[in-house]
């Protein structure tokens, strides 16, 4: 049996059927840089970059060193002595998140990430309630998936955490209104990822840090896939000059080449873990190859001005989009985005489908967003060079194409 049927029979045999229907029903081999290899040594230019977590392309030769090293050493920690990696990990967030966050926790995942800024709000607060936002995407573990409103993903596993309120996105006013005396915390992406590439009105992250602080309630921005250079600055919270109590991050952090998440905020949040260092914990949190990765991931964005590098980048796919836009206007209803977080919104989420598949057959890597299945977004690594954006959008326009074709000879 080959591994599609292994993984039909033994993964998630829905998930198989939907990449046989885009074409991606195929094993991936190797990767480096922009290019993932199938087993059949068909090459595909990776415009998803495992939904902005490959910021450094695949397997970046820095990151790649730093966790050999670290596995030549130590690849766990006894948990019971110090670990370096992790340590340091910490102080070079501390130093490079916005404001005076300082104080890191470490999990494997962006959700275990937002779970943990969840608990540490309401052990900090004392107060039971979360605001969310319409579309927003924070993960599928209980805490997580309670603040992410999908009826699909929350209503086979209900009854959910309680005390989350729903406001729309990219409105303050609502934020304000739905605060009350029982609120801890406003979570919010500075971009809507899964939601379908939402970028909210200037100005948004400083009004809700505004009325947030007036009202004493924490701020907590889940930059899992805006952060670490993805909108054209290190942080998206970097837009606007705004500094959160918490910030989440995972994807990129972990340099494409291992998984972390982490909660970083200011140091009263996480006073209680001196009454009770165990209140929250991970065996495999933060772990010496995780940290190893990420602070190697973390001089290589900085180094080579990544951030800068995705806004240009950004900017000129953008621009190209446009004009796709302007001549497939019964198939693209929107082009938006920020940075390299992009996505192209088609008029019917069935075109979208089709889309990616015919990418796919060009090959080319795209997905659509979890949360709106209407928007495909592109987000390649930001090494991506204009040649590899104009193969793209050529792809692209092939497929609208062919796309335009296949319908009319249904209808
Ligand atoms: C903004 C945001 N938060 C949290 C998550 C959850 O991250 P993970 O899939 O690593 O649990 C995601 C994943 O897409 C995300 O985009």
């Amino acid at each position: 049996m080959d591994a599609y049927e292994l993984f039909e029979r033994h993964v998630n045999p829905g998930l198989a059927g939907l990449l046989r229907f885009t074409g991606l029903d195929v094993v991936e081999d190797h990767a480096e840089g922009v290019y993932v290899w199938d087993t059949g040594g068909k090459r595909y230019l990776d415009f998803l970059g495992l939904y902005g977590t490959l910021n450094l392309g695949h397997r970046h030769p820095r990151v790649v060193e730093a966790v050999r090293r670290q596995l030549e050493k130590m690849p766990m920690s006894v948990r019971v002595m110090i670990s370096e990696p992790t340590a340091r990990l910490a102080a070079r967030l501390a130093e490079i998140t916005p404001g005076d966050l300082s104080m890191t926790f470490f999990g494997n995942s962006g959700a275990e990430a937002v779970e943990a800024a969840f608990k540490l709000a309401r052990i900090h607060t004392g107060k039971p309630e979360i605001i969310t936002t319409e579309k927003g995407f924070h993960g599928k573990t209980m805490g997580a998936l309670s603040l992410t409103p999908k009826p699909d993903y929350q209503d086979p596993v209900r009854p959910l955490v309680p005390g989350v309120r729903v406001v729309p996105y990219a409105d303050a006013a609502a934020v304000e209104e739905a605060i009350g005396p029982d609120t801890a915390a406003v979570i919010v992406e500075p971009v809507q990822g899964e939601g379908g590439i939402n970028v909210p009105p200037e100005g948004y992250l400083r009004e809700l840090r505004r009325l947030t602080e007036e009202k004493g309630v924490l701020l907590i921005f889940d930059e899992v896939q805006t952060g670490m250079g993805r909108t054209g600055r290190l942080w998206a919270a970097d837009w606007e000059g705004v500094a959160p109590d918490l910030l989440t991050s995972a994807k990129a952090l972990g340099g494409g080449v291992m998984p972390i998440g982490a909660a970083i905020g200011r140091a009263e949040l996480f006073e209680p873990f001196r009454e009770n260092p165990l209140i929250h914990s991970s065996t495999f949190g933060g772990n010496p190859l995780a940290a190893a990765a990420a602070l190697a991931a973390i001089e290589v964005t900085i180094e080579e001005d990544l951030p800068a590098r995705a806004e240009e980048m950004g900017g000129y796919l953008l621009e190209s989009l446009a004009e796709l836009k302007a001549g497939f206007p019964e198939f693209i209803e929107d082009v938006r985005g920020k940075g390299l977080m992009v996505g192209v919104e088609f008029t019917d989420a069935d075109i979208g489908a089709i889309v990616i598949s015919e990418l796919a057959a060009r090959g080319v890597l795209t997905a659509f967003g979890l949360n709106n299945p209407k928007v495909v977004r592109l987000e390649p690594p930001l090494i991506v060079e204009k040649e590899h954006i104009d193969q793209a959008v050529e792809a692209l326009e092939e497929s609208l194409r062919a796309t335009g074709e296949m319908l009319a000879g249904v209808l």
